[in-house]
């Protein structure tokens, strides 16, 4: 199995800040890796960095076989972040031609790729609509949509699923599996445990480390607990007992 995202002994921080000690993780191609951990455990600052848009401290990641962070990459990455970037006096669909051109696409890819990406996030009666006018929930779908125009190899995700019902997580999740299984990966991050049991592996971190990583399955057999909630706060407490 090829791998798409490595990351080794990777400490980052902001300034004199350590958020991550050391973080040593892989993600094959095809796999959908969750990410957890209490907030301001470092989630963002891990997909920023593996993103590129932060240089490690210390450490190397490598996407695609190339070591971030590399520009030329980021037209192979969709990426969600947490807090919304788009052009409110823009329409949606404006929005996604903007961010598909960025990414590569032609007028015939958006053409195609417009009415798919926005029909996974059940927003195509909406997108000649005014993004200024748009709920909180429409904008984290446009965001959504953003991410998965350009159909990129590696799909980044800062909590998609905040503000989405669950009729429409369900749908999601059945078009993220898709994607997974034609190959390409999905790094996500949540503190949704229904998404957390969606993934194919999770890691957890906590106080800069890994706590706990594995397949939600696998993690609640080793943890002798009923469900990957029951995990995460056990592993919580483990560390606290052991520091
Ligand atoms: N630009 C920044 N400058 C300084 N400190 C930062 C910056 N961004 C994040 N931090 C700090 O780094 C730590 C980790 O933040 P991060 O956003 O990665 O957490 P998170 O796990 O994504 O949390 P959440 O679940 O709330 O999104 C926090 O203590 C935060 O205050
Ligand atoms: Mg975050």
């Amino acid at each position: 199995m090829a791998t798409t995202i490595q990351v080794s002994n990777l400490k980052q921080g902001y300034g004199k800040t350590i958020v991550l000690e050391d973080i040593n993780l892989t993600v094959h191609n095809g796999e959908i890796l969750g990410l957890i951990g209490p907030s301001g455990a470092g989630k963002t600052t891990l997909v920023s960095t593996i993103m590129g848009m932060l240089r490690p401290q210390e450490g190397t990641v490598t996407v695609l076989g190339q070591k971030m962070p590399n520009r030329k990459l980021l037209a192979k990455i969709g990426y969600m972040a947490q807090t919304d970037a788009l052009y409110s006096a823009l329409t949606a669909r404006e929005n996604l031609k903007f961010f598909g051109a960025m990414q590569g696409l032609g007028s015939a890819d958006l053409k195609k790729q417009i009415p798919y990406a926005a029909g996974i996030v059940n927003l195509n009666p909406d997108l000649d609509k005014y993004v200024k006018d748009y709920s909180g929930g429409m904008k984290r779908r446009l965001s959504l949509a953003i991410a998965l125009v350009s159909n990129p190899d590696l799909l980044i995700l800062d909590e998609p699923t905040v503000g989405i019902d669950p009729e429409l997580r369900q749908q999601i999740w059945a078009e993220l599996h898709n994607i997974a299984k034609e190959g390409k990966t999905i790094l996500l991050t949540t503190h949704v445990m229904e998404d957390a049991e969606q993934s194919d592996q999770l890691m957890m971190i906590r106080n800069g480390i890994a706590i706990a990583q594995g397949t939600p399955d696998q993690l609640i057999k080793d943890y002798q607990v009923k469900t990957v909630e029951d995990v995460f706060l056990k592993a919580g407490r483990q560390q606290d007992a052991h520091s």
